[in-house]
């Protein structure tokens, strides 16, 4: 059979990776396939660079990537050069002129992916983006294919390689935040700017393409809900970790009776569940589905050949899949165009999860008794309470509530009383926890 033609935006981290692996397992994966997939241009900023990286007379360099998107012998463009202002142009003129995309830019197809996939869906093409979720993990695969008979209920994610690198590093080797941001920056697992990591932008972007898959919902990246880890004290993590609990930012898409969570930010788990135990740079998937419980997918979250080989497998489907008329395709987002429907998406205000909430006391035997008053007249009910010594001030005790399950606007009338205390100093810190079963 034909090769399948590929031409490549971008020679960064994952462009790179693609092209070693495409190249190292080439018979393999011809063998797989049942056809050669072949990288034929490659466009890349600096074409010195690039000649030095890649050795290989079949692959043209080139430094214009619209002459690749408008190559007539191309028929799937890779676009890994990321960002979402030329790249959005680059994809949609690649659709325009009938070829599939693959891509692994989460930012993109979380801003631009409803006018992206209605392009591909008019044209006939595939746009594909395996690699842009949990790199490593075939979660957009699960989903699309292997939980296909389920009614989903909520997704639970480790979805961001840095910070949970970082938070790891700061857990295990007491690193300081910046120096464990700085090592994750070095192994390449940071976005070109890091805030879309630390304040929890990348999971939210990842977070949005999951949330669609499973709850046939549109691309709202606008309504998720984010906190990223920059404002995640010390203090209480280490609280957390004495209390039994480990601290995890996850993305967390779930319905409830009054339609879909979407939502970013740290969240206490139990010590010993399986989500705690996902260190490092590595991601984790859970899916809670009606027919097959919970299932969990565990893999790298970031880094070169694991988002190649997320990508390839993307080449390896479009390659077999080549000659399938469009509609009889598995659908980009798991479901068909037409079933998508808007659920509504809960203010923040109104989800409910259990707290962990601490506050700085002076005063403790006068100050409990208010403290728990404040919180019985806001509805908020103690599940647990443990009174600490204060890590910097040996005045003051850290009164570290867990609360029930509570709405975030009950809890905020309790905060808001407790800080007028005199006693109360500071801000009350607090964290929602997850039990996800
Ligand atoms: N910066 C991303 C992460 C890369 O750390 O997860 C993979 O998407």
């Amino acid at each position: 059979m034909a090769p399948l033609r590929i031409g490549m935006l971008g020679l960064g981290t994952v462009g790179m990776g693609t092209y070693t692996v495409l190249r190292r397992n080439a018979e393999l994966i011809a063998g797989r396939t049942g056809r050669p997939i072949e990288m034929v241009m490659v466009a890349v900023r600096n074409l010195a660079r690039a000649a030095r990286l890649v050795d290989d007379e079949e692959v043209e360099l080139v430094d214009d990537p619209f002459s690749v998107v408008n190559h007539p012998d191309i028929d799937v463009v890779v676009e890994v050069i990321g960002g979402t202002t030329l790249a959005r142009e680059l994809v949609l003129q690649a659709i325009t002129n009938g070829k599939h995309v693959v891509t692994a830019n989460k930012a993109l197809l979380a801003v631009h992916g409803s006018e992206i996939f209605a392009a591909a869906q008019a044209q006939g093409v595939v746009v594909a983006y395996e690699g842009a979720v949990a790199v490593s993990i075939p979660i957009i695969k699960a989903l699309r294919e292997g939980l296909t008979a389920n009614r989903i209920e909520w997704i639970a994610g480790i979805i961001n390689g840095t910070t949970n690198y970082i938070l790891s590093e700061m857990k295990d080797k007491g690193a300081s935040f910046a120096d464990a941001l700085a090592d994750a920056q070095a192994k390449g697992y940071a976005e070109a700017d890091p805030a879309f990591d630390v304040e929890g932008v990348d999971a939210a972007h990842k977070l949005t393409l999951l949330a669609s898959n499973a709850f046939g919902v549109p691309i709202q990246f606008d309504k998720v809900h984010v906190e990223g880890i920059t404002q995640l004290d010390a203090v209480d993590v280490a609280f957390a970790e004495r209390l039994g609990y480990c601290v995890k930012l996850l993305g967390i898409a779930k319905r409830n009776p009054q339609g879909l969570e979407l939502r970013v930010h740290p969240t206490l788990v139990a010590s010993n569940h399986l989500l705690a135990q996902v260190n490092g740079s590595m991601n984790a998937v859970m899916v809670k589905s009606d027919a097959a419980g919970v299932t969990m997918y565990y893999g790298a979250g970031a880094g070169s050949e694991q988002t190649a080989s997320a990508v390839i497998a993307d080449l390896v489907d479009l390659a077999r899949s080549s000659s399938v008329v469009h509609r009889h395709r598995v659908p980009s987002l798991a479901f068909q165009h037409n079933a998508i429907v808007a659920l509504p998406v809960a203010a923040i205000e109104d989800v409910e999860t259990a707290y962990y909430l601490r506050l700085d006391v002076a005063k403790l035997s006068r100050t409990l008794p208010q403290v728990l008053a404040h919180l019985a007249y806001a509805g908020v009910r103690v599940q647990q309470l443990d009174v600490l010594e204060h890590p910097h001030d040996p005045e003051l005790s850290a009164v570290v509530v867990q609360t029930e399950p509570t709405q975030q606007r009950l809890l905020q009338v309790a905060l808001a009383a407790l800080e007028q205390l005199p006693t109360v100093m500071g801000f009350a810190k607090t964290l929602r926890m997850e039990r996800l079963e």
